[in-house]
């Protein structure tokens, strides 16, 4: 009896003890509180651990890139002996088969093995989902950034942001490796189309929409990247050396970083690449004081693919693995995406802690700071996701995805022959007629694009979008073979129009370098073959950058429609422009050039006695109908000016039109911009309809940052007459 009553007695103390969650456990406590109890409670093999993130084929079948079944002795291997507390999927790394049960599957699987670690820290999981949950087949697809900064629209990338961040979550993901926050400063740069184009304030904007969608519903950390410079591309290359004065770094490229910050960004990537001969990895100046003392970011800094390597292995300036450890942790650097090699990670950094290279303090900042990432993910109560809602986001949001498409298509040139009035042949042809591949761009399912037709993604092509949505009456016909240039004469010489869609071929980072921005030899002959046929013709274009064409281009087509990298629903979206269903109003968010050798090129240059031309001015875009511009009005307020006008649809066909506002600045001691972008709008009207609008000006857009050469100081808004150009009209404000 007593041994019974003893028995139950361990039992009831045993029960109360298990259900009696751990301060770090229990939702109830205070943030700060929990993540200190836990941080006090790891050896520092875990607090490593936790700074660690591993790409998750190191995880799957034999090798590091194999995509074989979630392989038991890497799972201990990572998971357990390492503590990796963080795993992402790099480009195309996909469960086999991809859909998204098989992710909820595969997310809640890698879960439940970290689960079951010594104190239950739940894995925080991030991928790429640049442009809609982009690895994972059956999400849908968006148009990339620089489409949709073409759109000139922050709600409409914000509402994307909050679907995508839905769909991130429901397979078990958590971290979004986006949005990139660097200018896209030159066209010949592979990464140029993940941007939202050369303008620092548009980009501002949009970066700071994506952020606030991504993170509305608290579920998913966004990450601002990369960290700072990338954008400059100088020579064009991905990841070349980049030479930013300070001042350009401060009014041109910090701005979408402190707005992303601002916007409550929970992470933030560091740039691979190096700026004024420092690589940014080993910057404390630039992860540190500016990126913490400055911009006031508190979340974590995770590394870019390997780049604590590179250190030693690119741009040589650490000897050892253990040195470029040593520099990057201590440049401010939290979390490494090792991506492959866990083990020397975590040995090196644990050696340097030993040996009191690197203090254990520093580690204990990084760690906690992830510690509070994923409590304020809520990961330690709600870890896993269901196969039901993973597969709820298949099929979802096609009309946004068409929406958003069709909002991006920026109509370079038309002589009239769009829209289509009725034609009673179409005739299409061209290599990104009927091929999604071209239509999405990298950063789809594959890292470099889709590569195979097993795995293709639901979409709509150019072909297929023009005959669904073709008027009674209208035959659309696909010549698919175009090799025969007679032939090709002979099809365009029976229709009524003839669409041609070129493009570039998916490509993602420096893969994507071009020296050209040409697009093969051969597209250009069937615009040549179908103009001189007399048929009238339309040129639509996927791709991620302007592209320079021989002048008889230009002449040949009769309209030439920008579509960008617009996803999924690209085709639909063309067909709804092309036919006039959707009044194009996307203006570029870069300067086309005339030639490759103009490069580098922004619109925003500085006085000089030679002003460079591009083809098409920054904020080109053309309408099916007319707006006119009322009186403009200025007034000063205390912090803003505001300024009013009236926006008239003087033409047949309702339609929305994008306002820019472009200052130039009175002289002043240090040179500025003759025009700099400072405030813009975009308003839908009716035929015949006029709107009152305001935009408002923060005066601070106005500022310069004032010093001689190497002047490092925060900008200053100096008083005088400036003026504010929209459309055209001029108006000025004295800044007392
Ligand atoms: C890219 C990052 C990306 C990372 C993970 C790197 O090569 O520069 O933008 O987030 O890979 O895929
Ligand atoms: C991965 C990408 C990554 C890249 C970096 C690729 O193999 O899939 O996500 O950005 O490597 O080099």
């Amino acid at each position: 009896m007593a041994v019974i009553s003893t028995c139950v007695m361990v039992w009831l103390v045993l029960t109360y003890a298990w259900a009696q969650p751990l301060p770090y456990q229990d939702p109830t406590q205070p943030l700060a509180a929990r993540v200190a109890d836990l941080l006090g409670r790891m050896t520092l093999a875990e607090k490593v651990g936790q700074m660690t993130q591993v790409n998750v084929t190191r995880l799957m079948g034999r090798g590091e890139w194999d995509r074989g079944p979630l392989n038991e002795y890497w799972l201990r291997r990572i998971l357990i002996d390492n503590h990796v507390g963080s795993l992402l999927s790099g480009g195309g790394a996909a469960p086999v088969p991809n859909h998204p049960a098989a992710w909820a599957e595969f997310t809640n699987t890698l879960q439940r093995y970290a689960l079951d670690s010594r104190l239950g820290i739940p894995l925080i999981y991030g991928t790429d989902a640049v442009h809609g949950h982009n690895n994972v087949v059956g999400a849908t697809i968006y148009p990339h950034n620089i489409g949709l900064a073409a759109a000139w629209d922050p709600a409409l990338v914000e509402e994307i942001a909050v679907r995508t961040a839905r769909d991130v979550r429901a397979t078990g993901i958590h971290w979004n490796f986006a949005p990139v926050a660097d200018l896209g400063r030159d066209p010949r740069w592979g990464r140029f189309y993940e941007t939202f184009g050369e303008d620092p304030l548009l980009a501002s904007e949009l970066v700071a929409a994506s952020v606030r969608g991504l993170q509305a519903e608290g579920r998913i950390a966004a990450t601002v990247k990369h960290f700072i410079g990338y954008g400059q591309a100088s020579t064009g290359l991905d990841r070349a050396p980049t030479f930013i004065p300070p001042r350009t770094l401060r009014d041109t490229h910090l701005p979408p970083f402190a707005a992303g910050i601002q916007a409550g960004a929970l992470t933030v990537m560091a740039n691979s690449g190096s700026v004024n001969a420092v690589p940014v990895h080993a910057s404390h100046y630039l992860l540190t004081e500016v990126l913490r003392g400055e911009l006031g970011f508190t979340g974590v800094v995770v590394s870019d693919w390997n780049d604590i390597e590179k250190l030693v292995t690119v741009h040589r300036v650490a000897a050892t693995f253990a040195d470029a450890v040593a520099m990057s942790i201590n440049a401010g650097v939290d979390m490494y995406m090792v991506p492959h090699d866990a083990d020397s990670f975590t040995r090196t950094l644990i050696e340097l802690v030993e040996d009191g290279v690197v203090t254990e303090a520093r580690i204990d900042e990084a760690v906690t700071r992830i510690l509070t990432l994923k409590m304020t993910l809520g990961l330690f109560e709600d870890p896993f996701t269901t196969a039901a809602e993973a597969t709820g986001i298949v099929e979802v949001d096609r009309d946004l995805a068409r929406r958003a498409a069709a909002a991006s298509i920026t109509l370079l040139e038309n002589d009239g022959t769009l829209p289509l009035e009725s034609p009673a042949t179409i005739l299409v042809m061209g290599p990104a007629a009927a091929d999604l591949a071209m239509q999405m761009g990298g950063w789809t399912i594959g890292w470099q694009g889709i590569e195979s037709r097993a795995e293709m993604p639901p979409g709509v092509t150019v072909v297929q979008g023009l005959q669904a949505s073709a008027a009674e009456g209208v035959t659309v016909k696909h010549l698919q073979d175009t090799r025969d240039t007679a032939a090709v004469r002979a099809a365009a010489d029976e229709a009524d129009v003839v669409v041609v869609v070129l493009g570039e071929a998916p490509y993602a980072e420096g893969y994507g370098d071009s020296t050209s921005l040409a697009l093969p030899a051969e597209q250009l002959t069937l615009v040549r073959t179908a103009a001189a046929s007399g048929t009238p013709v339309v040129v639509v274009l996927f791709a991620g950058r302007p592209l320079v064409f021989p002048e008889d281009f230009w002449q040949a087509a009769n309209a030439v429609v920008m579509a960008y990298l617009p996803g999924s629903e690209g085709g639909t979206a063309v067909a709804d422009v092309l036919y006039g269903t959707h009044n194009p109003a996307g203006r570029l968010p870069f300067a086309w050039p005339r030639s490759v050798g103009q490069l580098p090129l922004t619109y925003d240059a500085l006085p000089g006695p030679q002003t460079p031309e591009p083809l098409l001015p920054f904020g080109h875009g053309l309408s099916y109908t007319r707006f006119t511009l009322g009186r403009v009005e200025a007034e000063l307020t205390s912090g803003a000016i505001a300024l009013h006008f009236e926006v008239a649809n003087t033409g047949e066909r309702s339609g929305s039109k994008v306002v820019p506002v472009f200052l130039e600045r009175p002289p002043l001691p240090v040179m500025a911009p003759v025009r700099q972008l400072v405030g813009f709008t975009r308003v839908t009207l009716n035929p015949g309809e006029r709107q009152r609008l305001t935009i408002n000006i923060p005066l601070k857009r106005l500022s310069v940052v004032l010093g001689d050469v190497l002047s490092d100081t925060a900008p200053t808004v100096l008083p005088g007459v400036y003026t504010l150009h929209v459309e055209g009209v001029g108006v000025r404000v004295t800044v007392p």
